[in-house]
């Protein structure tokens, strides 16, 4: 029976070594570091998102400013809001969370967010820096949060076969690089790879990103896996389950992440390090 990765327990005490860094950065500066949050709409799970991120920021004591704007927002409000949010220079970190109504183009919003600023990681720029290995860049979140999930197990990721299900630019794109920076070898399976089975069971780390309820079922997992579940979906009970199917996953892998309670909180997590980092660099 495979041993839990409790993500809360991580991203909690990730947290905590946060509180220093961030009461040290106002005693420095003379004020707390800053994470603008920017959401359009009511959309109830991304209402929630928000909520628990600025709950974070508060934990740690970083400020937070949010922008709760109406469903009615022009995709010019939101260019003027982010060019006076670059100018501030007390905004360290700019967020717009996702995803936006249908009518407003968040690929054409995230290039305008200076990339020092973008937090979550997703603009070209800091992309481009974790092709390239550059260290000082904003990685996205939840990959750097799987990446500690992973180490948390203890496994040595030189020469293991890792493999990401999903190739989004969020999740599976960025995590298989940090996977490759961290010398394992990565394949990439997305909804046309033929026999999706026969190449996770060869995965000595398996990260499935792809959002689809219980894909993975315990006869496509070798036995001793480390297994990392992104998804986040409801069932048809409305109960949150993963893209994993964890009692059958459970019984022959190594580590497992749950859901909910794995991944989600190191996302935010990492959100504090990336603004605490963002800030560091905006002083200096
Ligand atoms: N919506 C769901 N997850 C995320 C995230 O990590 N960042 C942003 N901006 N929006 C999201």
């Amino acid at each position: 029976m495979a041993k839990i990765i409790d993500g809360k327990a991580i991203a909690n005490a990730l947290q905590d070594r946060l509180k220093e860094q961030a009461s040290y950065f106002a005693m420095r500066f003379g004020r707390k570091p800053k994470l603008v949050v920017i959401m359009v709409g009511e959309d109830p799970a991304s209402a929630v998102y928000v909520r628990n991120k600025i709950r974070a920021c508060e934990n740690v004591g970083i400020n937070s400013e949010s922008y709760r704007l109406p469903e009615t927002t022009e995709q010019s409000e939101l260019e003027s809001l982010i060019e006076k949010l670059n100018k501030d220079e007390t905004a360290d970190g700019i967020l717009i969370q996702l995803p936006l109504p249908s009518r407003l183009d968040a690929k054409k919003l995230i290039p305008l967010i200076d990339p020092k600023k973008d937090v979550d990681g997703f603009s070209a720029e800091n992309l481009g820096a974790l092709v390239l290995d550059d260290k000082r860049a904003l990685y996205s979140c939840t990959p750097l949060g799987i990446i500690q999930l992973i180490l948390s197990t203890g496994i040595d990721l030189t020469g293991k076969h890792a493999v990401v299900v999903g190739r989004s630019n969020e999740v599976g794109k960025p995590v298989a690089l940090m996977l490759l920076q961290h010398n394992a070898t990565v394949t990439i399976c997305h909804s046309k790879t033929v026999d999706l089975g026969a190449v996770t069971r060869t995965a000595d780390v398996l990260v499935v990103a792809v959002g689809r309820e219980k894909l993975i079922t315990g006869d496509m997992v070798k036995e001793g896996a480390v297994v990392i579940d992104v998804g986040i979906n409801r069932d048809a009970n409305g109960k949150l389950c993963g893209d994993v199917d964890f009692d059958s996953v459970a019984e022959k892998c190594s580590f497992i992440t749950p859901v909910p309670g794995g991944v989600g909180p190191m996302t935010i997590a990492m959100l504090m390090t990336n603004t605490m980092k963002a800030a560091k660099r905006n002083v200096q």
